[in-house]
């Protein structure tokens, strides 16, 4: 398989690069990279490889069987199209398709039939989106959602170089505030109905990944922590739920782990999402508190891309 990768240099670009890796589909398959300009002719090794990075222009578009798009909205809503019409399946980081029709909003452990040749353009969901629906999946096999209230901690890693930047030397480029020693309760514009775009977008990937309408509350909060995303998440059931049933049906999930306290520093460069913390909540009937922590450049970005690719090379090469 052909397979592009536009955003290479980024922090999940680099990451996808190390999990084609690890899964082996480096050896096995061409992988060309491409950036801004600004890092044209640019290499990255990986092992004893050397990789060298284009700039992206549409000219270079040739001969790719799958492209793999990291590098933000502006430039998948340019390019993505191009590759589609000239055959190629596109997953697409940036939140620039997942609330189109004519793309696929996907978590392969979830809802991986709704790949089809037809469909050419993939959208990988928010990665605070992605920890959610892994969770929210497995209880809703128990009992029917009736409401989600979650709280999100998130790295700043999920706003790419630059997000690490500004914890690294103190200053409030990326971000509109000062990360170092703060919490910042905005992530990403403020919208008029009072939501940030981040809240909204967990609102309505959650519903389309999962099919059906969840009443869902969400207040999204970027801490200082260099990677790894955690969510604080209230679930209230129609019907009571043991905890220790909650616990057995999570514990066999695929892409789920528990421990008793999930913290960036278990969740960092792991696949799994991490939950734990899973107890009643008391205040009101059948509801449940739990948190999740888990990397969100690998199952947020490059390891659900990875796995949507092998979905790809599975059924359709
Ligand atoms: N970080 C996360 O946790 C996370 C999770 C889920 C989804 N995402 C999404 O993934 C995408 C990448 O995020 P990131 O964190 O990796 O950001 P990043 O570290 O800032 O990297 C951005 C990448 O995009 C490239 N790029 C920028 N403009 C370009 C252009 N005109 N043509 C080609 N490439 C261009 C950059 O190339 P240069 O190095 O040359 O500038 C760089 O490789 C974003 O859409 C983001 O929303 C990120």
């Amino acid at each position: 398989m052909n397979i592009a990768l536009i955003g290479a240099t980024g922090l999940v670009g680099r990451k996808i690069i190390s999990v084609l890796n690890e899964r082996g589909l480096l050896k096995k398959n061409n992988l060309v990279l491409y950036a801004s300009p600004k890092s044209g002719g640019t290499t990255i090794k990986v092992g004893r490889s050397c990789f060298l990075v284009s700039a992206l222009s549409p000219q270079t578009i040739q001969g790719v069987d799958v492209a793999i798009f990291s590098a933000g909205k502006t430039t998948a809503k340019k390019y993505a199209p191009l590759f589609a019409k000239r055959g190629a399946f596109v997953i697409d980081n940036s939140s620039a398709f997942r609330r189109s029709q004519k793309a696929v909003l996907i978590v392969p452990e979830i809802n991986p039939e709704q790949i089809s040749v037809q469909t050419k353009i993939i959208a990988n969901p928010n990665c605070s989106t992605i920890g959610l629906v892994l969770i929210l999946r497995e209880i809703e096999k128990l009992a029917r959602i009736k409401r989600v209230v979650v709280s999100t901690y998130q790295a700043v890693s999920g706003a790419g170089k630059l997000g690490l930047d500004d914890l690294a030397h103190k200053t409030a480029k990326k971000f509109n505030y000062p990360i170092s020693n703060n919490l910042i309760p905005q992530i990403d514009v403020m919208l008029k109905n009072g939501n940030t775009f981040e809240e909204d977008k967990m609102i309505y990937e959650t519903q389309r990944i999962l099919g059906k309408r969840i009443n869902l509350s969400a207040t999204c909060v970027r801490v200082p922590i260099k990677n790894c995303h955690s969510e604080s998440i209230n679930i209230e059931l129609a019907k009571p739920v043991s905890i220790p049933r909650i616990k057995k049906a999570l514990l066999s999930a695929p892409g789920i782990s528990l421990t008793d306290f999930p913290m960036p520093l278990i969740a960092d460069n792991q696949d799994n999402v991490i939950v734990g913390r899973i107890r009643k909540d008391y205040s009101t009937k059948n509801a449940i508190n739990l948190f999740i922590s888990f990397d969100n450049l690998r199952k947020g970005a490059a390891t659900n891309a990875v796995q949507i690719l092998e979905i790809l090379q599975s059924r359709f090469f």
